[in-house]
C-alpha cells in the first residue's frame, strides 16, 4: 500500500513531506519521491530506491525550496522499485502520486503514444500524469483536465496532483483508496489517512468515494464524482490516535503485543456491561439475530483466522450457520446468498480491496452487512450497514497483533448477543461467558510474562527451515495464525493443519529437524490431541506444546519445550492462546534479523487486488 501528502504551504515544503512520508512508513513500501514547484512555477522531483533515508540523503546534496508540493512512498505493483518508477511522475505539465492500481492502463498508453505523448516509466501511474498532460496542452484547465482522466480511469486509485505555473493549487482525487484532506492556518494538505496530517493539523475531512478536491491557502473545494461542488464534514481527530511511537520497544510489533491487555480491555468495555456480567452491544442492531439463516463470514489473512475462531462460537453459541471463505475467493465465486443473511466482514484497516469488494457484492445481493473495523472511518466501515469497532488504536506492525485479539474480543460477545437473542444461551450462559471475557485482560498480562521463556523456544524455532503447527476445533485456526506470523516476519516456512489432519499426509513431513508447535489446552479435545503429538512423536518430532497445568501433566509424550498458560474456559482459550504464538513468532524473527515491522513483501493494508 503507498503513502501520498500533498501541501500547499507558507514555509518550504521539502522536509515537511519526508516527516509525513516518515509516518506513512509502516504501510510498507520500496522506494519514495518528492516533488515541489521551485521559485513558484518549475516542477522539480527528487526520488531514491529503498528507505526514505536515501530520499533525505538526495534532498540535503540538492536541496529543495518550493512552497507546495505533493510526496510519495511506493510499494511496487507496477514495475520494479527503481527510482525512475518512482514517483512523483510527472511530465512538462503535471506531476503526480498515486496509490492503487489503474486497470485500464495500457490501453491508455496506447491511446497516448498514439496521439504523441512520450513515456518514460513502465508504471500505470504515468498513464495518469500523461492523459491530464495530454488535456491541459489542448488550453484546458489543470481541475478540467483532471476531472477528464478521472472519467476514462478505472481501477482502485488515490492520486495528488501538482501543476508548474499554478504554485497555489494541489488536486487530489480518491476512488477505492482513502484521501484525508487537512486544514492548517493558511496552509492547506492532501493525506493518506490522519496519522499522515498529524504534523501539521488535526481538522481532517475524508473525500468519499469518486471525489476528487482543489485544494489552495484559502481552502478546500471537493466535488463529488459528477464534479459538483459537495461539502464533507470536518473531523477532529483525535490525539491518541497520532501516537504512532514505539515508547521503549525495540519494535512496533513488540509494542502491539505488549498492548493486548489494554486495549482487549478497551475494546471489551465497548461490548460487556462488567458489573452485570452481560453483553452490552454499542450499537441498535439493524438485523435480527433470531431472524437470520446464515451467517457468511469474509476477510483476508489474520482477519480471515479471527473469522474462522468466531464460525466455532456462532455455530456453538447460536446455532448459527456460519460461511467463511477468504474474501480473495468469496468475491468472484458470487455465492448464492439466503433472504435473511447477514454478511460480517473483519478488517483491520477497513481497506482490503477483496474484503470492499465483497461487501459490495454482498449489498448487491439484498444481505445485512456489518464490518468489525479498526478504522472506523474506512470505506469498508462507512460502506457497512453496521460497524463493530475494535478498539486496538493504531497497529503499525505489519504482522497484525492487538488487532486481531481485539477481533476475536468482539466477535466472540457477537456470538453470545447472536446466542442470547436465539434462545440458545440462557442468562446464566451468558453471565458466564461474558466473566470469561472480562478476565481476557488479567490472563493476558499472566501470559506476556512468559515471554523470556518463550525468547528462549523462538531461538530453537529460529533454527528450523520448516515448522508444523497443530490445533483443534477452534485453536485449529490459532495454528494457522501461528503459521502465518512466523512465515511473514522471519521468513521460514511453516504450515498450520487441522490436528486430526496429520495422518492424511503432513505426517510425511515429520522427522527430527521439524518443530511441531502443538496448541493444546486440556480441553474436551486435549486427548485427541495427545494421540496426534504420539504419532510425532514417534517419527522424532520435536514437539513444543502450548497447554495448561492440566494438559502438561496429562502429555504422556517426549516434549522438546512446554509453554504452560494459566488455567481459563475453553471458550476463550483461542484468544489468549494468540499471545505465545505471536511472541514465538516476533522472537523468531528477531533471530533471524529481518525487518520485524516493514517484512519484505508485504504492505499493512492490501488496497490492490
Ligand atoms: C496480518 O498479520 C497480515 N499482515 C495480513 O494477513 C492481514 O491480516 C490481511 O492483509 C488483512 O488485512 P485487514 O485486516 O486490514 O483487512
Amino acid at each position: 500500500m503507498c503513502g501520498i501528502i500533498g501541501i500547499v504551504g507558507r514555509e518550504p515544503v521539502a522536509g515537511l513531506l519526508v516527516e509525513s512520508l516518515k509516518r506513512l512508513e509502516y504501510r510498507g513500501y520500496d522506494s519514495a519521491g518528492v516533488a515541489t514547484l521551485e521559485a513558484g512555477s518549475v516542477l522539480t522531483r527528487r526520488r531514491a530506491e529503498g528507505k526514505l533515508r536515501n530520499l533525505e540523503i538526495r534532498l540535503a546534496k540538492e536541496p529543495l525550496t518550493g512552497l507546495i508540493g505533493i510526496g510519495h512512498t511506493r510499494w511496487a505493483t507496477h514495475g520494479a522499485p527503481t527510482e525512475a518508477n518512482a514517483h512523483p511522475h510527472a511530465t512538462a505539465r503535471v506531476a503526480v502520486v498515486h496509490n492503487g492500481i489503474i486497470e485500464n492502463f495500457r490501453e491508455l498508453r496506447d491511446e497516448l503514444e498514439a496521439a504523441g505523448q512520450r513515456f518514460s516509466s513502465e508504471t500505470d501511474t504515468e498513464v495518469v500524469a500523461q492523459l491530464v498532460d495530454f488535456h491541459l496542452a489542448r488550453g484546458e484547465s489543470p481541475a478540467a483536465s483532471v476531472a477528464a482522466t478521472l472519467k476514462r480511469l478505472t481501477g482502485a486509485f488515490a492520486l495528488a496532483f501538482l501543476f508548474p505555473g499554478h504554485d497555489d493549487l494541489v488536486i487530489g482525487a480518491r476512488r477505492g483508496s482513502p484521501l484525508a484532506v487537512g486544514w492548517g492556518e493558511g496552509e492547506m494538505y492532501l493525506g493518506s489517512d490522519a496519522i499522515a496530517l498529524a504534523p501539521f493539523t488535526d481538522r481532517i475531512a475524508y473525500l468519499e468515494e469518486g471525489d476528487w478536491v482543489e485544494i489552495t491557502r484559502a481552502g478546500a473545494t471537493i466535488h463529488d464524482e459528477t464534479d459538483a461542488v459537495v461539502e464533507r464534514p470536518i473531523v477532529v481527530v483525535s490525539a491518541a490516535a497520532f501516537q504512532v511511537d514505539r515508547g521503549s520497544y525495540r519494535h512496533f510489533m513488540a509494542k502491539e503485543i505488549h498492548e493486548q491487555p489494554e486495549v482487549v480491555g478497551h475494546t471489551l468495555a465497548h461490548y460487556l456491561d462488567l458489573s452485570e456480567s452481560r453483553i452490552r452491544l454499542p450499537i441498535a442492531l439493524p438485523f435480527d439475530w433470531a431472524k437470520l439463516e446464515r451467517l457468511s463470514i469474509v476477510a483476508c489473512g489474520t482477519a480471515y483466522y479471527a473469522g474462522l475462531v468466531a464460525k466455532y462460537w456462532f455455530e456453538q453459541w447460536a446455532r448459527l450457520p456460519v460461511e467463511i471463505d477468504v474474501a480473495s475467493e468469496f468475491r468472484y465465486r458470487e455465492p448464492p446468498l439466503p433472504k435473511n443473511g447477514l454478511a460480517l466482514f473483519v478488517s483491520q484497516s477497513g481497506e482490503t480491496a477483496d474484503t470492499l469488494a465483497s461487501l459490495r457484492y454482498c449489498k448487491a445481493e439484498g444481505q445485512h452487512t456489518a464490518a468489525v473495523v479498526n478504522v472506523t472511518t474506512s470505506t469498508i466501515a462507512r460502506e457497512s450497514e453496521a460497524i463493530f469497532p475494535t478498539l486496538a488504536g493504531p497497529e503499525i506492525g505489519v504482522a497484525s497483533t492487538k488487532a486481531f485479539t481485539c477481533q476475536l474480543s468482539v466477535l466472540a460477545s457477537l456470538a453470545v448477543s447472536a446466542g442470547r437473542a436465539r434462545g440458545v444461551l440462557s442468562a446464566e450462559d451468558e453471565r458466564r461467558l461474558v466473566r470469561a471475557l472480562g478476565d481476557l485482560p488479567g490472563l493476558m498480562g499472566r501470559v506476556l510474562r512468559l515471554e523470556p521463556k518463550i525468547e528462549k523456544i523462538a531461538r530453537e524455532i529460529s533454527k528450523a527451515e520448516d515448522v508444523l503447527y497443530l490445533g483443534r476445533g477452534s485453536n485449529y485456526p490459532i495454528a494457522l495464525e501461528g503459521a502465518l506470523k512466523l512465515k511473514e516476519i522471519s521468513y521460514i516456512h511453516a504450515e498450520g493443519y487441522a490436528a486430526g489432519e496429520l495422518k492424511h499426509g503432513p505426517i510425511a513431513l515429520i522427522d527430527e529437524t521439524m518443530p511441531v508447535v502443538v496448541i493444546a489446552p486440556h480441553d474436551k479435545l486435549f486427548e485427541k490431541t495427545i494421540s496426534n503429538m504420539q504419532e510425532v512423536a514417534a517419527r522424532g518430532g520435536k514437539i513444543i506444546l502450548i497447554t495448561d497445568e492440566k494438559g502438561a501433566t496429562a502429555a504422556s509424550v517426549p516434549i522438546l519445550e512446554t509453554i504452560v498458560l494459566p488455567d481459563m474456559p475453553a471458550e476463550v482459550a483461542s484468544i489468549v492462546y494468540a499471545l505465545p504464538i505471536q511472541m514465538l513468532a516476533y522472537h523468531a524473527a528477531v533471530f533471524m534479523g529481518t525487518d520485524v515491522d516493514q517484512p519484505r513483501n508485504l504492505a499493512k493494508s492490501v488496497t490492490v487486488e
